[in-house]
């Protein structure tokens, strides 16, 4: 799939595409509103267009001819996007910033810990952790999905990379994860004019006193683990024993690193995913009636069942198209590319904008309807399909998350019945690089099913 870059078939000359004007602005409608704010400007100025986003110019495209220029070219070719704003949030050694060479290496030595074949040592424990946390909220009248749904991944991803051996350790755990996300802020990862530090009253002083906390935590869990040489099934422990293709073991701060990564990037992506699927059944009774079908048809409640039935994957699928967590994924340019008819220039970012291509009317029939069947009827190429990215830095935890999904769902729905308490519509709402609802979509607990 991938073809070397010869710069000397790119023209030398620069062309750009048209683009709103400032940068200040553009960045502002696009933190605000992502999907109205890129198909307003597609509208204006064409596919692809320009924004010159405060972290640097970005050419975006939904297309997928682009897309799939854009994904197929060498890796070699692209640095990550604003990685002096990322470096201080997850440190240097996160897979998230590394490049070239080293980023390859990175993800040849975790891609294992995230296989398919994996999955079965987690779904006993995500079944688990999803009724329990179900469980503990029957009392109350109504639950909040976003925060059942937040406890639930959080508690299944930090399981999963620590075992659950140790509760206390998986509850100390827990809560410095939670802080470090209550003081995040999208501006955060969209500028590094937002890092600075005022008696210790600002964003930053706030981000950086959780990520001590939680850096002090792992930093005893990763020594405490190394010494003891107690090593089970778990992320954490594979991590401790995996040497690169060379024999070198991974060091101690490129675990951390990881860990703040795998901890960030992989439970509140989840939930949210969860919250909004739980939403959409809701508001589509057809779909929910098909869903519960085939649970009922399901021989046994097993997770392994659950990953494989058909409409439940489907209606996994429909719920990422429809709200794809993350709306663009960049790549800054390290080689001049030619994209369609515009020669972009080293240092100019590409973007590949997920909800654009997720919405396009010639590929999706009636895109706004939630139709998880649309999966079941035919297939979509990687690029016009790509809630997880794709090329080189396709999502690593995609098969994780997709499964945890499927499990946290089908377990809930299966056992328990719920109605939506607010009938107003639910639209997206920026959170940090992720979208989630607008509310946290309160649920009325019915009893069993
Ligand atoms: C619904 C859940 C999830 C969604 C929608 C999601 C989405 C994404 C996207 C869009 C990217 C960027 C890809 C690109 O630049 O092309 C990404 C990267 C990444 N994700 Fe996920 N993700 C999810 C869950 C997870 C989980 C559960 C984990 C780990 C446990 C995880 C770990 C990562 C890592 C480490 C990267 C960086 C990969 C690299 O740069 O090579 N994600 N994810």
């Amino acid at each position: 799939m991938t073809s070397k870059v010869d710069s000397s078939n790119v023209a030398s000359s620069v062309k750009l595409p048209a683009g709103p004007g400032g940068s200040l602005l553009p960045t502002l409608q696009l933190i605000r509103n992502p999907r109205l704010a890129l198909e307003g400007w597609v509208r204006q100025y064409g596919d692809p267009f320009l924004l010159r986003a405060m972290n640097g110019p970005v050419v975006v495209t939904g297309r997928e001819d682009l897309i799939r220029v854009i994904h197929g070219q060498d890796p070699s070719i692209y640095s990550p996007f604003a990685s002096s704003t990322i470096v201080p949030l997850m440190g240097s050694g996160s897979m998230l910033i590394l490049e070239g060479e080293p980023h390859r290496r990175e993800r040849r030595l975790m891609m294992p810990m995230f296989h398919g074949d994996r999955m079965k040592a987690y779904g006993q424990t995500m079944q688990q952790i999803a009724i329990e946390r179900l469980e503990a909220n029957r009392g109350q009248r109504e639950i909040l999905t976003l925060n059942l749904m937040t406890d639930i991944s959080l508690e299944i991803i930090v399981r999963s990379i620590f075992g659950g051996n140790d509760p206390n350790l998986v509850t100390q755990l827990i809560q410095a994860s939670q802080k470090m996300v209550a003081s995040s802020s999208p501006l955060l990862f969209f500028s590094r004019m937002t890092h600075f530090s005022f008696l210790g009253l600002t964003r930053w002083d706030r981000w950086c006193d959780a990520k001590k906390h939680l850096h002090r935590c792992l930093e005893q869990v990763i020594d405490k683990r190394k010494l003891s040489g107690d090593l089970g099934d778990d992320i954490l422990s594979l991590l401790c024993s995996a040497t690169y293709e060379d024999g070198q073991p991974i060091t101690r701060e490129h675990i951390y690193s990881e860990l703040m990564t795998f901890l960030f990037a992989g439970h509140e992506t989840t939930a949210l995913t969860l919250t909004w699927a739980i939403y959409h059944l809701h508001r589509n009774p057809a779909a929910f009636l098909s869903l519960l079908q085939e649970l009922d048809s399901l021989e046994d409640n097993a997770p392994e069942r659950l990953a494989s039935a058909p409409y439940l994957k489907a209606t996994v699928q429909e719920t990422l198209r429809i709200h794809p967590i993350v709306t663009e994924t960049l790549r800054k340019l390290k080689a001049p590319l030619q994209l369609g008819e515009y020669h972009l220039p080293v240092g100019m970012a590409v973007a590949p904008a997920t909800v654009l291509a997720h919405y396009n009317p010639a590929t999706y029939d009636d895109p706004e309807s939630f139709r998880p069947e649309r999966f079941l009827e035919r297939s979509y190429s990687p690029f016009e399909y790509m809630p997880f990215g794709g090329g080189h830095r396709r999502c690593i935890g995609a098969a994780f998350a997709s499964y945890e999904i499927a499990i946290v769902l089908g377990s809930l729905l299966k056992r328990f019945k719920f109605e939506l308490v607010d009938t107003a519509p639910v639209v997206p709402k920026r959170r940090n690089v992720t979208i989630g609802p607008s509310t946290a979509v309160p649920l009325r607990f019915l009893g069993p099913r």
